[in-house]
């Protein structure tokens, strides 16, 4: 498969994604992981990226498409590939259309998770991450606690709280999806490729994209 998950922060694209990728070996990318992880590096791009993520807002675009064209000359993508945080802007998603016509690739869904803003405000303030670059599960004090001592389940690691999960930061990031991101729903409609689901479970969405996949 290849498909988009657009979606708030905080309506669970990433646990989506992560629960799709044990039916058929696509991978995830996630371009938020993949910044957390350079600015953890210490890299020229984590440098360049801390400053917008920790205030909540948008890298730029021009930085965003690098990363996602080299990501996508990587073999294992060949099995497919999840879109996650990305695209999220209507220049990114243009440029992505490009992108797929030079290498000759397709898009099989774009999937819009429509979560109640009450959830998603409650969700990003208790959610936890694993601090382990190569596992990052996702984790929530509510409905999915790491272990008593908040350690990873999988791996081990300290579990620990997003830098970009302050009050302000998870205000401001709400507002540029508002403004930036949530225009997107209609750039896909026209391409014929959206579907919204409104579902707060995350299983119900797994099926519904699954149904959706077999049906096309
Ligand atoms: P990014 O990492 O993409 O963050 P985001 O879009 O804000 O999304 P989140 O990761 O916060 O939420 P999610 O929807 O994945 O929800 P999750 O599954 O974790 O981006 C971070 C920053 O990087 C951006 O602000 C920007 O600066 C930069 N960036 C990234 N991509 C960019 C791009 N393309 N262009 C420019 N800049 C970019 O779930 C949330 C919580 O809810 C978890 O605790 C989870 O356990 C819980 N949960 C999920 N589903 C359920 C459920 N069904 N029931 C109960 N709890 C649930």
């Amino acid at each position: 498969m290849r498909i988009i998950l657009l979606g708030a922060p905080g309506a669970g694209k990433g646990t989506v994604a992560k629960a799709l990728l044990e039916f058929d070996g696509s991978v995830q990318i996630s371009t938020g992981d993949i910044l957390r992880n350079a600015v953890k590096a210490g890299t020229d791009l984590g440098m360049k990226a801390q400053g917008y993520m920790g205030r909540g807002e948008l890298v730029p675009d021009d930085l965003i498409m690098e990363i996602v064209e080299s990501r996508l000359q990587e073999p294992d993508c060949d099995r497919g590939f999840i879109f996650d945080g990305f695209p999220r802007t209507i220049p990114q998603a243009e440029a992505l259309k490009t992108l797929f016509q030079r290498l000759h690739l397709k898009l099989d869904l774009v999937v819009n998770l429509d979560v109640p803003k009450d959830v998603i405000l409650d969700r990003l303030t208790t959610r936890r991450t694993c601090s382990n670059p190569d596992c990052q599960e996702i984790y929530n004090i509510k409905s999915k606690p790491p272990t008593e001592d908040g350690k990873c389940k999988r791996c081990g690691s300290p579990v620990i709280q997003r830098d970009d999960e302050t009050e302000e930061a998870i205000t401001k990031r709400l507002e540029t999806y508002n403004q930036k991101t949530a225009p997107l729903i209609d750039f896909y409609e026209k391409e014929g490729l959206l579907k919204t689901i409104a579902s707060t479970r995350s299983e119900e969405i797994v099926s519904a994209i699954r149904r959706e996949l077999r049906s096309g």
